[in-house]
């Protein structure tokens, strides 16, 4: 029997973080074997608990099991000198500590969305305090009210970011947090609240404690937030009203329309998932709990049926009658398939498939988002097929996706004309830079989480010895440029939190897969998915 049922190995509750346990390579492969063997229901992990303090530097990150990469000891170091503190407490990380910046912008602020990679590597390394600090001190910020120019924001709203200020002479600290009025472009971040609760369930899985999901703090502060991306509106879809440059994309791309786009979207699924898990069964989480499961069908179906893309239902857009009319329409967007851009057809492969960017009436914004992918994979948004296809044309379109720096935040680029319009002439969006088609290290743990949910760990050892051979050299930029992801990006920072923690976090999930339930949903038990083993599981 080929099948293998993660879902049992993911469920374990990680209690004894304390002692750290030292999953290595060889307990990975031990793991392959018992699955290329077959025979299986399931796989069990053996652990060989390391007694390891939580507060040092893991030593269990390594090539094989007695020789550490020399870059995890650096990198454990330069995420500890990120750690921000508010009278005297760990409270986050920084975004970067690039001293030979000349501008500091707001990257000495710690970024919601920044933070997640530090605070999986803190979880998976017993280290959970800086994590609840971190969630206390953002609920705390929801609460206060909050405004740009003269337009008052949603209750729910979590901070972009925050500052500790330090007064030396006063000795005192006090917050400051951006909700958007002081962000580059003014823009409010509609993931901030999603990643609030994705890190809130991480923290109560990994660490078994439940008190803090369930004190009537954090079950307002969820409710808050779902209240925002549930509200009903004018919309047709499961969807929500989600301006551009709201995300971690926080610059005009093109990403806006009456629709979440690929974060918003796909990890609207995860959160509210996640939530569901944690919200609790009285008066008020059951009237949210309700119209989570409502919004959840809606959107799954939604996003399954007309975001995917693979190559026969790339042939059958080509082939799409327009202007029909009625509920028998085949064609239901009227997508004209001469607005097919010509890269489509080169790039889909025949095994392979991915979700798109995005669908609005007349308009099919055929771009691979990385991001997007990786979390329907993860909250199980993809159905098991998809979720493999996804990986196949990862796989086969490696020099476009990952060329020589994982992972590409969106491809293709665009370019010329396209590019002045809908980036309005961004020169950090230039082509194959930044969000416009740059490489993004960071995203280095989302692939890694999704090749082991998929059974492909092959991919992210690939991924992640390619980082290996530049990322501490560089000193962990931001990002990477070019159709390759071959240059330190033109304005990159240096020494990025994420490029770091993601980095470490992607090594210790390699290592010790079952981390990955922190991360990962699966489908409603009915409907339980059963992952194919991949023939090339090995690593
Ligand atoms: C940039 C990125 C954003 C990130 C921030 C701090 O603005 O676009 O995603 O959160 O830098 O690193």
């Amino acid at each position: 029997m080929d099948d293998f049922d993660l879902s049992r190995l993911l469920d374990k509750p990680r209690l004894n973080i304390e002692r750290q346990r030292s999953f290595d390579e060889r307990s990975l492969s031990e793991l392959s074997i018992g699955l290329t063997r077959g025979g299986l229901d399931y796989c069990e992990i053996t652990y060989s608990p390391g007694g390891r303090s939580g507060l040092d530097t893991p030593v269990s990150s390594a090539r094989n099991s007695f020789e550490p990469h020399p870059m995890v000891a650096d990198a454990w170091e330069a995420l500890r000198r990120s750690i921000v503190y508010f009278r005297g407490q760990p409270v986050g990380t920084i975004a970067a500590i690039d001293h030979a910046s000349e501008e500091v912008l707001n990257y000495d602020q710690v970024f919601v969305r920044d933070f997640v990679p530090s605070a999986l590597a803190f979880l998976m390394n017993g280290e959970p305090e800086i994590v609840k600090n971190f969630l206390l001190k953002t609920l705390h910020l929801q609460g206060w009210e909050k405004r740009i120019d003269r337009f008052k924001l949603g209750e729910g709203v979590m901070p972009a970011s925050f500052k500790v200020l330090h007064d030396p002479v006063r000795k005192t600290d006090t917050l400051m947090a951006d909700f958007g009025e002081s962000a580059i472009g003014r823009v409010a971040p509609v993931d901030s609240g999603f990643w609030w609760i994705i890190l809130l369930r991480a923290y109560t899985k990994s660490t078994g404690d439940l008190s803090l999901a369930e004190t009537p703090e954090c079950q307002k502060g969820m409710r808050l937030i779902l209240t925002l991306c549930l509200s009903e509106g004018f919309d047709t879809f499961p969807t929500l009203l989600c301006a551009d440059g709201c995300s971690m994309i926080d610059r005009r791309m093109s990403l806006y329309s009456m629709l979440y786009t690929y974060i918003a979207c796909y990890s609207g699924q995860y959160l509210e998932k996640c939530a569901l898990s944690m919200l609790k069964h009285d008066t008020e989480g059951k009237e949210c709990i309700e119209r989570i499961v409502k919004r959840l069908h809606a959107l799954s179906y939604h996003i399954r049926s007309y975001f995917w893309l693979d190559f026969q239902q790339l042939n059958d857009i080509y082939r799409y009658k327009t202007e029909e009319y009625s509920h028998t329409a085949v064609n239901k967007f009227n997508v004209i398939p001469d607005s097919i851009p010509d890269w489509v057809f080169d790039f889909m492969p025949t095994r392979g498939g991915y979700f798109i960017g995005n669908i609005s009436p007349a308009r099919m914004d055929f771009r691979w988002f990385a991001l997007g992918n990786c979390v329907a994979i993860l909250s199980s948004l993809a159905t098991p097929e998809q979720s493999m296809a996804i990986m196949d044309l990862i796989e086969s379109r490696w020099e476009e996706l990952v060329g020589e720096m994982p992972l590409k935040i969106a491809y293709p680029a665009i370019e010329s004309h396209d590019w002045r319009i809908v980036t309005g002439c961004d020169p950090k969006n230039t082509r194959w830079s930044y969000h416009n088609g740059g490489s993004w290290p960071v995203l280095l743990w989302l692939l890694t989480a999704a090749c082991i949910k998929t059974g492909r760990p092959q991919i992210a050892r690939r991924a992640i010895d390619l980082a290996e051979t530049r990322l501490l050299k560089d000193s962990w930029p931001e990002y990477y440029d070019g159709k390759l992801g071959k240059f330190i990006g033109k304005q990159a920072r240096k020494y990025q939190t994420w490029s770091i923690a993601g980095y470490l976090v992607a090594k210790m999930m390699l290592e010790d897969p079952s981390h990955l339930g922190m991360i990962s949903l699966e489908e409603d038990k009915q409907m339980k998915p059963v992952i194919k083993r991949s023939s090339s599981w090995t690593c």
